[in-house]
């Protein structure tokens, strides 16, 4: 009997997706993983390792699928053309379909929108263009009906320069909020001493200095964001203590975790000195107290909940990773590493050439360092990134886009840790054809139109080109639900916040719910797949080939003792290039269990004939 209710036995997913014939030579793993995680204070450490799957203790987070919702972006429920909360709650149905059993949720609280709610006016509030917290009240509870679970953005590293706190904290230098941020003197500016200069030549990630002048008490403020994103001082125990009290608020609500937007920086070097812009944001990652502050919140908070914790960790090395997410650690359970998804970026939004040695290699890497003890994430998107077909696939043809769509999707949900997936990726949604300036909403091309082009450090197209390239409004273009008007995001008088991807005609969950060819379609089986056996999630990880410049080819297997191995192997042709591949070793497939090729061929011994695009999973 599975000891957590809410978590659904993978047979029950298996069921109702009705796919347990493709599966059905898949063998379920015991109970054990049902069991809730155990206490990160302290266990019983006999009984512990007695519950051990392959040496990881089991937990839910860890058997995850998660989704990530953009809120402003996902469905339209009044017609005022940005999404909300009750049009999450209307579409539960369709990602419980999906088979993903925790959503993410990007900030959804009260918020000027200066970064589209990672600038956060009132942590307790629901931002009024979302609804009201009823309405996050009754999303929440059917997301439980359905037996999913909520994770909700924490955003503590900045609050917004409207949030109550700095707007007492700018008012004088002796006002009691004034240390909840960074105020510092300027230096003297020799050329013009009526405006000093920054204290450091710290840059903020949003183009220009990380310092704005505040007239009002001669000083400047830190934000490494926007402007309008001031950064907390972690260092006054008042900070920490108000940030803890408000996400015990969202927890005793009956939300399971948080996802930490850039939660390594929010210790900072000790007297701000300057940094070698070569490697500041690794200096800005490790501050002195991170640990600490992480540790604190855990025994404060965590600790007190069964939640689930993922960082959003720039600037942390894989060698570093463990302090972090290492069980003994009581910090956090995962973090996001972008090594992977930043693989084929230059400097901002440049693009650099990549091989799939490396990318294998990466994950190799990961392997390697992230031991028993730790956690990880597997993702190559989310809403700060391109679209993932357009960034990683093949979107010559609508073939291949399906194709690649459907290959990148099987990495993700058979690569060792918790998988992420980005809202309309599970449709094979594609980038947006931007033109001009004038198409983007998003602070950070706004910005750096102006340090780049403005200044004429680089012509306007290149500039234009690289955004439509990487630029994060790629992915926040609103959710394709059908071929109506405003691809069904709105109402057909309404107008979106962002235009819709003019490929809705084609492109959408209408038409990929009900085509059994479909991304959507093969999404739902590779996550019952995943869910079908922990081999998956447990299992051990062996690249097999990783040399081999077209084909990934990789094993997950699971021994369990007493019960018959659990063993996969997974075959990607990551080109457009059809392939006679030789499996290595003596590894013979048994079953294809999963192909995004219609008709695929069983193996012949170890010999494959892979077409372009084509994944394959077997079962040996
Ligand atoms: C990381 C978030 O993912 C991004 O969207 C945001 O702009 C910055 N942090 C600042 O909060
Ligand atoms: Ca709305």
């Amino acid at each position: 009997m599975p000891a957590t209710p809410d978590v659904p036995c993978p047979h029950h997913t298996l069921s109702f997706l009705k796919i347990a014939t493709l599966l059905a030579a898949l063998v379920c793993s015991s109970g054990a993983a049902q069991q809730p995680a155990a206490s990160q204070s302290g266990v019983n450490t006999a009984k512990a390792a007695s519950q051990l799957i392959n040496g990881y203790a089991p937990a839910w987070w860890k058997e995850a699928v998660v989704y990530q919702i953009y809120p402003r972006s996902f469905a339209d429920s009044n017609g005022d053309g940005i999404g909300d909360l009750n049009g999450i709650t209307q579409h539960l149905d369709y990602l419980k379909k999906l088979g993903v059993n925790v959503i993410w949720l990007s900030p959804h609280y009260d918020s000027p929108n200066a970064d589209n709610g990672y600038d956060i006016r009132d942590y307790r509030k629901v931002m009024k263009e979302f609804g009201t917290m009823a309405d996050f009240d009754r999303m929440l509870a059917a997301i439980k009906a359905r037996h999913m679970k909520l994770i909700v953005d924490l955003v503590v590293n900045h609050s917004s320069d409207e949030h109550r706190w700095f707007v007492e904290s700018r008012k004088s230098k002796d006002n009691p909020y004034r240390d909840y941020y960074f105020w510092r003197d300027g230096k003297p500016n020799a050329s013009d001493p009526e405006h000093p200069l920054p204290p450091n030549n710290w840059h903020s990630f949003f183009s220009g200095s990380a310092w704005q002048w505040d007239d009002i008490t001669k000083q400047f403020y830190l934000h490494l964001f926007a402007v309008k994103q001031p950064d907390l001082n972690w260092e006054n125990p008042k900070v920490r203590e108000d940030v803890y009290s408000l996400m015990k608020f969202w927890l005793d609500k009956g939300v399971d975790g948080f996802r930490m937007d850039v939660i390594p920086l929010i210790s900072k070097p000790v007297g701000l000195p300057d940094l070698d812009p070569r490697n500041a944001v690794e200096v800005l990652a490790n501050g002195p107290h991170r640990d600490e502050y992480l540790q604190e919140m855990n025994r404060e908070v965590l600790s007190k909940y069964d939640t689930m914790t993922v960082g959003e960790a720039i600037g942390i090395s894989l060698k570093e990773t463990p302090k972090i997410v290492g069980s003994g650690r009581h910090e956090l359970n995962m973090i996001f590493n972008f090594d992977a998804v930043r693989v084929n970026r230059g400097e901002f939004y440049s693009e650099r050439k990549w091989t799939l040695p490396e990318l294998k290699a990466i994950y190799d890497r990961h392997a390697t360092a992230l031991g028993k003890e730790d956690w990880d994430t597997v993702f190559l998107s989310n809403h700060d990134n391109p679209r993932l077909v357009s960034n990683f696939g093949d979107t010559t043809t609508d073939e291949f886009r399906v194709r690649s769509a459907k290959l990148i999707e099987t990495m993700l949900l058979t690569l060792r840790g918790t998988p992420y997936i980005y809202e309309g990726d599970e449709l094979g949604m594609t980038n947006y054809p931007f033109h001009k300036l004038d198409d983007f909403n998003d602070i950070e091309v706004k910005n750096a139109w102006k340090e780049r082009v403005e200044s004429g450090r680089m012509p306007e197209a290149e500039f234009i080109a690289e955004s439509a390239r990487f630029g994060r409004d790629n992915s926040r273009t609103p959710m394709q639900w059908s071929s109506a008007a405003n691809g069904g995001f709105t109402t057909a008088s309404g107008k979106p916040w962002l235009p819709v991807n003019p490929n809705y005609t084609s492109i959408n969950a209408k038409a990929e719910v009900q085509s059994a060819d479909s991304v959507y379609r093969y999404v739902q089986r590779a996550i019952a797949l995943h869910h079908s056996s922990l081999a998956f999630t447990y299992g051990d990880y062996k690249d097999l080939d990783p040399e081999h410049p077209q084909v990934y080819a990789y094993t997950r297997t699971l021994s369990t003792p007493g019960k018959t191995a659990e063993r996969f192997l997974v075959l990607l042709n990551w080109s457009e290039k059809p392939v006679d591949y030789t499996i290595p070793g003596d590894i013979k497939p048994v079953k294809l269990v999963l192909s995004n090729v219609p008709g695929a061929a069983a193996a012949q011994g170890q010999s494959v004939n892979l077409s372009g695009w084509e994944a394959r999973v077997y079962s040996y």
